[in-house]
């Protein structure tokens, strides 16, 4: 079946065995009258993208799915999933099915996974159930961010896919380039749910040089960790006042206790700001002084 699937991805490019040929056919009507009968009269079917036939649980899916124009019915929000990004990913063999999990062809209504509002949570999870290489899944379930999203914590925590994102992921080892690129990426991969920090991270030579795109400036996964993040007072977490002089020698040679004590000016702002009554006191103020005093005064200037 899988060596099948591959084959014909290739439909298009060479050309294959008539029996091949008319296989693909076959099984691309079989797909077509399956789609049909789950889900009753069906407009995309009028107008067919061009798909691929062959890995059970994609082509049938990408025949509605590869549509630009399809969307929630009650939502209007897209759910076009471009074949382009899951051919270039590293799950270009995967069947949808095994991250939508909760697809379920015995739905009525055209909404076919268990409950539509969660199916973004349950594939953004549903990794574990492929990647617990070197103890990957274990690691994970302890680190602050696992053990909020495996419980259902309405925290939220971070899930695989929210760091990973869904149908473009690429394999850090064979695309160097993909590895360069997400390195770059500290924004959108942490700073969507710590802008604070993300922010505050702008010291001279690391903050800044990595926003100002330095490819030797540490991401936020090079100190604090990828899939065992833990809070700062944590002994097991890189930040902490023990683990702090490997995770700093990771890149300095000589990570001394002096070099080491530079670790607070790394947020340095943040903290500042925090911890600093008086900072604290001038940002109420001006923030009552910018929506009070200001805006009288620019309403009265306009009188
Ligand atoms: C016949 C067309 C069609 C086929 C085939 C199809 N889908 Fe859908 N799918 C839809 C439509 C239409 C919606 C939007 C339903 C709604 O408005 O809630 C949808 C919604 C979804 C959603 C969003 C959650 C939800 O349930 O609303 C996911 C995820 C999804 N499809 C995945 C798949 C997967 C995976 C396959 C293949 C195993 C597949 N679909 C096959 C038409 C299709
Ligand atoms: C590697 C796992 C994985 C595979 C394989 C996968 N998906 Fe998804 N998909 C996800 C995740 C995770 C999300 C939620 C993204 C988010 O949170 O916005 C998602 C979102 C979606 C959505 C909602 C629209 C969107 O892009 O956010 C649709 C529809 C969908 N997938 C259909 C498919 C179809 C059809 C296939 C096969 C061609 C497929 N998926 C393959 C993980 C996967
Ligand atoms: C808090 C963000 C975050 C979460 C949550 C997360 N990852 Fe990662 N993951 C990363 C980062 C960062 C890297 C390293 C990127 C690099 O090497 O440049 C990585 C690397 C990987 C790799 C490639 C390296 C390896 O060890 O094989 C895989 C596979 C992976 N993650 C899968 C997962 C899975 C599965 C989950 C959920 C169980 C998950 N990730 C959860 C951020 C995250
Ligand atoms: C059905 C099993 C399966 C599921 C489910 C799955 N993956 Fe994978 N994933 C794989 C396989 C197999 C590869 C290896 C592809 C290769 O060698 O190029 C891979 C590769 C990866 C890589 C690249 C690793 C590297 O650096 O080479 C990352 C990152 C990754 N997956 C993350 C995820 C995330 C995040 C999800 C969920 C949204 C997920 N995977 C769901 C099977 C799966
Ligand atoms: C989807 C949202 C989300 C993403 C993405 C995310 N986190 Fe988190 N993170 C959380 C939540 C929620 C907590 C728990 C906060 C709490 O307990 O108040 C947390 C906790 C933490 C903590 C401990 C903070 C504390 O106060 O104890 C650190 C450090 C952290 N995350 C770093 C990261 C890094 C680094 C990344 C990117 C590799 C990342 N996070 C990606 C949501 C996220
Ligand atoms: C060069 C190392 C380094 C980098 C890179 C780095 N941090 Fe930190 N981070 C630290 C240290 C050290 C602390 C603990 C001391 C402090 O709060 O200043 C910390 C604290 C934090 C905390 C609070 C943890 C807690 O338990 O209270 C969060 C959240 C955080 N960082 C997120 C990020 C994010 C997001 C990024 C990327 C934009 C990032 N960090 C980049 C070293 C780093
Ligand atoms: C991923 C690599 C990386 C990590 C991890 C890292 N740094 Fe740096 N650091 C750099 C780079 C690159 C420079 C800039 C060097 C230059 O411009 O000469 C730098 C410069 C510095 C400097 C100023 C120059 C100097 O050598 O005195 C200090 C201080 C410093 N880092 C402290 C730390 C501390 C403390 C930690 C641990 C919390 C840390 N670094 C972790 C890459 C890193």
């Amino acid at each position: 079946m899988r060596s099948m699937g591959t084959k014909s991805l290739q439909h298009h490019k060479s050309p294959q065995p008539k029996r091949i040929r008319s296989m693909v056919r076959t099984s691309l009507i079989v797909a077509i009258a399956i789609s049909i009968l789950a889900f009753g009269t069906y407009a995309y079917a009028e107008d067919l993208p061009s798909f691929t036939v062959g890995i059970p649980g994609r082509s049938g899916c990408l025949v509605c799915h590869g549509d630009p124009k399809i969307q929630q019915n009650k939502t209007k929000v897209s759910l076009y999933v471009s074949q382009e990004d899951i051919l270039q990913s590293a799950h270009k063999d995967v069947a949808c099915t095994k991250c939508h999990v909760d697809f379920s062809q015995a739905s009525t209504s055209q909404a076919h996974t268990a409950v539509a509002g969660d199916f973004k949570k349950t594939a953004s999870l549903a990794c574990k159930n492929c990647h617990q290489h070197s103890g990957m899944l274990k690691v994970y379930s302890k680190s602050i961010h696992g053990r909020l999203s495996l419980s259902g914590d309405p925290k939220g925590g971070a899930s695989c896919g929210d760091c990973h994102g869904s149908h473009n992921i690429k394999s850090f080892k064979k695309d160097k380039a993909y590895k360069a690129e997400f390195h770059l990426k500290g924004k959108e991969v942490c700073g969507k749910c710590h802008m604070k920090y993300y922010e505050s991270y702008d010291d001279y030579y690391h903050g800044r040089a990595y926003k100002a795109n330095a490819v030797d400036a540490p991401a936020c996964w090079d100190c604090h960790g990828a899939h065992d993040v833990a809070s700062a007072g944590n002994a097991v977490s890189m930040v902490s006042k023990e683990r702090l002089p490997k995770t700093c020698a990771k890149c300095h040679v000589d990570a001394s206790k002096g070099l080491v004590s530079f670790a607070p000016m790394i947020h340095g702002r943040a903290q500042a700001q925090d911890k600093n009554a008086l900072i604290k006191m001038k940002n109420k103020v001006m923030a009552w002084f910018n929506s009070n005093v200001v805006k009288n005064v620019t309403a009265w200037a306009g009188r």
